[in-house]
Parts: C-alpha cells; sequence; structure tokens
C-alpha cells in the first residue's frame, strides 16, 4: 500500500497551490485529479489570460456566512506573495483595471508555474484518476486512488464548485463533507448574467453587444462597472458582481447614469439650452442606438424625443431623470452554473479552523478553495481565495 503525507483530491488552483505548500515543507504529497489536464478553470479564466489575483484584496470583497472567516488565510498568504511568485517564475502580467492582474500572454503561464513549484517538491500527480472509499482509520485516512489503496496522515479536499457542469462531475466535496458529517450550506450559481422575461428580450434585442456604465445595486451589493446586453438579458462586470447579492424574485437596481443626478441636470439644461432637443441630451449619456430603445422601452418617453427642452414640463424632466438614475428591473432568473464563474455556499465555515483550515472534529482532514463557503467578488478575488486558502492548509497538514 503506498502511504503519503497528504493527499489532495482536485489539482485545481487551490489544490495544486496547497501541494506545494506542503511540499515546500518536504512532505511527501499526492494531487488526485478526475480530469485530463490539470488546473482546467485557470486555463479557460480571465479570457484565457487568467486574472490571477487583485492587488486591492481585502476581507469585504468576499460573501460568506462568516464574513471573518477568510480574514486569516488571506492575511497568512496574501496577494503580494502570489505576486512575488509570479515574477520569480517572470510571468509577464498587467493591471487591467481596479487591482485586477492579468497575465500579459497565457493563462497557461500560471498552471506552467504552480507546476513547476510542484515538481520542484517532487509531488506527484495522478490525472485522469478517481479517488473513492474514502474513510478515516484512526488517526489515518485511507481510500482507493483508481482502484489502488493509498494511506495518508492528512487528507485535502480541493474539488471546487459546481459552475460548468459540462467539465463535471461535480459535487464531491459536498459529498464528502456529508459523509463525514459536516455541514454543507445551500449552493447557488453566482458571478452569473441575468436572463430576463421574453417581452423584455424582445424589446433589448437590438442592443445585444452594447454596453454601458451603470451602477447595479441588489440586497447589500453595490457595484459601478460595465453592463453589456445579451439576447437573454444583462451581463458584465456589474451585473455578475451584484449577480451574487440576489435572490430569485428580488429586483435589481441600476443607475443607468452614475456620474450624474439627471433629474436636477435636465432641469438645469433646460434653462440653459431650451431649444436643444431630449434626445440630444440623452445623447451625452447613451449611444445613438440606444437613445430610442431606451425612450422607448424604459421612459416611456419616445414621443419626447425630439421636442425641446423648453417644451417639456418639469414634472415630467424630474421622472424621467429619476428612473434613468433608478431604474428597478426584475429579473427572471440567472444563467445558472453554465456560465456561471463560482459557487456561492458550499462547506460551512464553521466547522473549520480559519487559521488551518482543518475540520475542528476530524484531525488531519481539511477542505479549501471553492467548495468552501466563501465566494469572492469579480476581479481575482476567488483564485487569491484559493491560493490563500490553499497555502494555509499545506503549512498545516
Ligand atoms: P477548481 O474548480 O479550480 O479545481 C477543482 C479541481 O478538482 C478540478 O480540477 C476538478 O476537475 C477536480 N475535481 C473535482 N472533483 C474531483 C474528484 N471527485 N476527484 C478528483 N478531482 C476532482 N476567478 C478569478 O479569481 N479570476 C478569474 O479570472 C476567473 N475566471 C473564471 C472564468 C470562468 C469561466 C470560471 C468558470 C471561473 C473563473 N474564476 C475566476 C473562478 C475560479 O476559477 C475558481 O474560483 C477557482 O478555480 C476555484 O479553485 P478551486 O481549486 O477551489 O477549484
Amino acid at each position: 500500500m503506498k502511504q503519503y503525507d497528504v493527499v489532495i483530491i482536485g489539482a485545481g488552483a487551490a489544490g495544486l497551490m496547497c501541494a506545494i505548500s506542503a511540499g515546500s515543507r518536504g512532505q511527501s504529497v499526492l494531487v488526485v485529479e478526475h480530469a485530463r489536464k490539470v488546473g482546467r478553470k485557470i486555463l479557460m479564466s480571465g479570457g484565457g489570460r487568467c486574472n490571477f489575483t487583485n492587488m486591492y484584496t481585502e476581507p469585504s470583497n468576499f460573501l460568506s456566512q462568516n464574513p471573518h472567516f477568510c480574514k486569516s488565510a488571506l492575511s497568512q498568504y496574501t496577494q503580494w506573495d502570489f505576486i512575488d511568485m509570479v515574477a520569480r517564475h517572470q510571468i509577464p502580467y498587467h493591471e487591467k483595471t481596479l487591482g485586477q492582474l492579468f497575465c500579459d500572454n497565457s493563462s497557461k503561464d500560471i498552471v506552467q508555474c504552480l507546476l513547476t513549484e510542484c515538481y520542484q517538491y517532487d509531488v506527484e500527480i495522478q490525472t485522469q484518476c478517481q479517488a473513492s472509499e474514502i474513510e478515516q482509520k484512526g488517526s489515518h485516512f485511507a481510500l482507493k486512488t483508481n482502484g489502488k489503496p493509498v494511506e495518508c496522515g492528512a487528507l485535502v479536499i480541493a474539488t471546487g464548485g459546481l459552475s460548468i457542469p459540462s467539465m463535471g462531475p461535480h459535487g464531491f466535496g459536498y459529498q464528502l463533507a456529508e459523509q463525514f458529517g459536516l455541514e454543507v450550506l445551500p449552493t447557488s450559481a453566482a458571478l452569473v448574467p441575468f436572463v430576463m422575461s421574453t417581452r423584455w428580450q424582445k424589446q433589448f434585442v437590438e442592443l445585444a453587444g452594447s454596453s454601458l456604465d451603470i451602477t447595479a445595486q441588489s440586497g447589500d451589493g453595490l457595484f459601478r462597472e460595465a453592463m453589456l446586453f445579451t439576447h437573454k438579458g444583462l451581463s458584465g462586470p456589474a451585473i455578475l458582481q451584484v449577480s451574487s447579492y440576489w435572490q430569485p424574485g428580488q429586483s435589481v437596481t441600476l443607475d443607468l447614469a452614475p456620474t450624474t443626478e439627471l433629474a436636477s441636470w435636465f432641469l438645469l439644461q433646460k434653462q440653459e439650452q431650451p431649444k436643444t432637443r431630449l434626445k440630444t441630451l440623452l445623447g451625452q449619456y447613451f449611444s445613438r442606438r440606444m437613445v430610442p430603445i431606451i425612450a422607448q422601452h424604459w421612459l416611456k418617453a419616445e414621443d419626447k424625443l425630439d421636442t425641446v427642452m423648453a417644451e417639456i414640463p418639469n414634472k415630467v424632466l424630474e421622472e424621467l431623470g429619476h428612473r434613468l438614475n433608478y431604474l428597478e428591473l426584475y429579473p427572471e432568473t440567472t444563467e445558472g452554473y453554465k456560465t456561471a464563474e463560482v459557487t456561492l455556499g458550499g462547506l460551512n465555515t464553521d466547522v473549520l479552523s480559519s487559521k488551518t483550515m482543518m475540520v475542528k472534529s476530524i484531525p488531519g482532514l481539511f477542505f479549501i478553495g471553492e467548495v468552501v463557503d466563501v465566494t469572492g467578488h469579480l476581479g481575482g478575488y476567488n483564485f487569491q481565495w484559493a491560493w490563500s486558502s490553499g497555502w494555509v492548509a499545506g503549512q498545516n497538514t
């Protein structure tokens, strides 16, 4: 029977980082991956350029039933630690926006960097390998990898979330948690586009592909970023962000002109440019293609587009401005796990030590990365959680 200090299930971001961390301490490490390739989500991330971290990572960028849980891991292995590793491997990168760091060339650079580190510490990686029959035997864990018995002192579950079902089967980590009697909180798709009603889709089909700088709010989430019209509804960073805070049936409030209180701006323009048409003023905020469609379907004011400002009553202008700044929409649903970047919910953090990522009641059993109920905002935060939680576990296996 083969014996290892550590067996890690899942060769994604968290699992590979955990392997490096444990390997660097001289431990013998086996990583078991059921797919043919390691790090598939890293490869597909950031449009192929992997937004590998965010310079401004803070605990407030994460959602969890216990918002304090992520603090310890994030402070033990920070974004700067990962950036150091990227720099050590001479991977060219750049800040795209809002502290988001992307590879200049390809996500492959990040996977290669992780593999190089793993091999430096003699980490064994078995792909196309199924882990089964996992059980605790005294102070050890026994399992089978592709039917062969293996024993380890520490077992790390790094099986990720439920997004992109075509990469499945998913859910192993949650099943295992339940097998060990650990609570799994309800899961849902997050960082995901909204699907709007068919009527809405018909009205806005012509805008598919257009984007707008907006503020989107739902529940406690408020984000100022771009919104993209799609054939099914709405997407783009602002929408993906707010989707993590949205519950079915709830509304989303959009400010389509976040730099300006339009009600008072319209009144001012009426005084200063009384002969200007409403559509010309709207053109300062929306593209020529958007103005008539927004006016017709959202403002119900298409008949006023060619009217000069002097002829539009103040009350109407105030109302139009207000509607553009506080547009309330009711998404029908989201696109679900098929296109979601992450899974909200997962293993209840109450069962884990935040300092080590070990299950408090089962010494030697660890859960890391997305399988745990910690979900980052869009912008490199989810990988940072994978690096931080993976590193911390590897220091404590
Ligand atoms: P991850 O899913 O990476 O890895 C889990 C691994 O476990 C997989 O390799 C899987 O095959 C394996 N596995 C599962 N069950 C198994 C079993 N039973 N036996 C063996 N192996 C098993 N985040 C970010 O910060 N920046 C970004 O740019 C992006 N972009 C992005 C794009 C897209 C399209 C998606 C879907 C997601 C992102 N993300 C992202 C999110 C990010 O990819 C995600 O949060 C991390 O990959 C999570 O890392 P984990 O290691 O926890 O899971």
